[in-house]
């Protein structure tokens, strides 16, 4: 992509460009305000950038002078670097914010400290918040673009948009694909974003876990609910399963995680004994031998590390977007 690529031009594999429509949003706040044609413009965007950044010359200039705030007021590892990253394969300025060494420890509110990063002339931010609605929060009373990077149990736009785009580069579409959602669907905003993604493009989707461990009126979503992992299992094409949030825990879900692992953890044997290949996904963090055993996280069947890969191209597909919204 040539310098003059600016936002809302796509490359063509010639190199060339060519004009494409734009997101219907000005913010990234979550799956639920897109549109089936934004979702489906984000996958076409993160496909040309997966390309180049496995060129040799991973770098395009299309965000210079742009700059971006990572402001994390929540532990991360995969969405904090997979941001830093994309953003810096865009030729962005990126500074990075983390509560934890901040002036929020000396009382600084949430618009206070965003408002004070903004004025040093900050385009877009990414944040990550342990509130539900914070981004919103924040949309609604700056200027910048917002980017959701996680709210509280509430969404985790670019979580859903990775995951879904790793299926799609499986399956070719994601019409009819059956994907079951295991785990903490309670506490857990990637299994809301995945909903609400797949339900939009065409998907069925299953969630199966701990009766206290899936929200009342699920099904008003349009999912199907399975206490027994193996009949999730043996009605899937995708596992996408789920850590147990014991951080988001103020009461006890279950007796105990043996006893988790023993009604709801997945293992190799379990898959090796399903009369299809399906794939296996998790977002990450893994609880390993809680949720899912190594043995089936390092499986061939398990796409979680080119989950990893793939966030990259989506984010930068996400801010490249945003910015030609501006
Ligand atoms: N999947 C995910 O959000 O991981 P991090 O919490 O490490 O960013």
């Amino acid at each position: 992509m040539g310098r003059e690529s600016g936002p809302g031009m796509a490359i063509g594999s010639n190199g060339q460009e060519k004009l494409m429509s734009k997101l219907s949003v000005k913010h990234l706040l979550g799956i639920k305000d897109l549109l089936p044609e934004d979702i489906q413009l984000i996958f076409d965007t993160s496909s040309t950038f997966k390309e180049v950044i496995n060129r040799p010359i991973k770098k395009v200039p299309s965000l210079r002078d742009i700059t971006v705030a990572n402001m994390f007021f929540e532990n991360s590892t995969r969405t904090r670097l997979s941001f830093e990253l994309a953003e810096k394969r865009l030729s962005a300025d990126v500074i990075n914010f983390s509560s934890s060494n901040s002036s929020v420890k000396k009382g600084e509110t949430l618009l206070d400290t965003v408002n004070n990063v903004l004025a040093m002339k900050v385009d877009m931010v990414v944040v990550r918040h342990s509130s539900p609605g914070a981004p919103h929060f924040l949309a609604a009373r700056t200027k910048a673009n917002i980017i959701n990077a996680g709210d509280g149990t509430h969404e985790h736009p670019t979580q859903a948009l990775l995951d879904a785009f790793t299926i799609l580069q499986k399956y070719g579409s994601l019409k009819g694909v059956k994907v079951a959602i295991i785990g903490d669907i309670l506490h857990s905003r990637v299994a809301l974003s995945n909903i609400f993604l797949l339900k939009k493009m065409g998907a069925e989707v299953m969630v199966c876990g701990p009766n206290t461990l899936i929200p009342r009126h699920i099904e008003s979503l349009g999912v199907k609910k399975e206490l027994s992992v193996k009949v999730a299992l043996n009605w899937c094409d995708v596992a996408n399963v789920l850590r147990i949030q014991l951080e988001r825990q103020d009461t006890r879900y279950f007796p105990s995680l043996r006893e988790y692992t023993q009604f709801f953890g997945i293992n190799k044997a379990m898959l090796d004994s399903l009369d299809k290949r399906i794939m296996v996904m998790h977002p990450g963090p893994i609880n390993r031998g809680v949720e899912l055993s190594s043995d089936a996280a390092d499986s061939s069947q398990s796409v979680i590390l080119e989950q990893v890969e793939n966030g990259v191209a989506v984010r930068m597909a996400v801010l490249y977007l945003l910015a030609g919204n501006n």
